[in-house]
């Protein structure tokens, strides 16, 4: 039995702009289990972010709860087990991809010592041995976001947060990135949040997948990902039931009352 990781409870949010209240989530409850891979989907403006930056700490719930059950030390404010792959461009440009690694690495518990060794670790695991001296302006945007996620995953966390992270990736590159992301959570015990509006991908690397309905974003429905795991992601265009779930969840995503 899966041990449970997140809870989140009755979550409602709005924000207020010259006086008016635009509700954004809407009574939002969902359970997470530890080393799930959990996609979510919804149309644009909903309040997936919104979901999200709440989840990272950076803002906050009006009324309901996030907690970490079985683990009561875990909160929203143990900045170094939860890190977020954001989906603006989101390194320090003045920084190189190993400093911008490096420099996540700061707030964590790894000691100094090790960050150097850490560092280089992970920006070789994400495939850019020979680039670490490399600013993100001499970087194409598909290593731009590898270097995000390994300063993402550099710092080991509990809770890995993901914002349409290769929404702007040309289908190579995102299948490239993608097959990396599938491969490092497999050796890690990260669970993964993963915001997408692209129903393949929510397919190809989830094992449930929630979609939530126009805003104020309410869940809409939680399916569970039939495929089995290992899944070869080169041949998951060849496989039928891949086919007929992408069908069957766009239809859902689609039909908004
Ligand atoms: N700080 C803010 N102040 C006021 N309104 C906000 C703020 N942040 C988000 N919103 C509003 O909340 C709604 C949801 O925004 P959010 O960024 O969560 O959507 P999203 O589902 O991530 O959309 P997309 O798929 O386009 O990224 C939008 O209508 C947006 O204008
Ligand atoms: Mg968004």
């Amino acid at each position: 039995m899966a041990e449970q990781f997140l809870k989140i409870r009755n979550a409602n949010k709005s924000f207020t702009k010259e006086g008016n209240s635009l509700p954004v989530l809407n009574d939002i409850s969902l359970d997470m289990y530890t080393g799930e891979f959990l996609a979510i989907l919804g149309p644009s403006g909903c309040g997936k972010s919104t979901l999200l930056n709440i989840l990272a700490g950076q803002n906050s719930l009006d009324d309901g709860s996030i907690s970490y059950p079985d683990k009561p030390t875990k909160n929203l404010n143990d900045r170094n087990r939860i890190a977020v792959v954001w989906q603006e461009e989101s390194l320090i440009p003045w920084k190189t991809a190993y400093g911008n690694i490096e420099f996540s690495l700061i707030a964590t518990q790894i000691p100094d010592k090790c960050r150097e060794e850490v560092s280089i670790k992970w920006l070789h695991a994400v495939g850019l041995k020979g680039f670490e001296d490399y600013y993100p302006s001499q970087l194409s945007q598909g290593m731009r976001k590898r270097v995000a996620l390994a300063a993402a995953l550099s710092t080991h966390p509990h809770l890995l947060l993901m914002d349409e992270p290769f929404g702007a990736l040309d289908v190579y590159s995102k299948l490239q990135i993608e097959k990396e992301v599938v491969r490092l959570w497999e050796q890690l015990d990260t669970t993964i949040i993963l915001v997408t509006h692209d129903v393949q991908e929510a397919i190809a690397l989830s094992d449930r997948i929630v979609i939530l309905t126009q805003r104020p974003a309410k869940i809409k429905s939680i399916r569970e990902n039939p495929l089995p795991r290992p899944r070869n992601l080169d041949a998951l265009y060849g496989n039928i039931d891949f086919h007929n779930l992408v069908r069957e969840l766009w239809v859902e995503l689609t039909q908004q009352d």
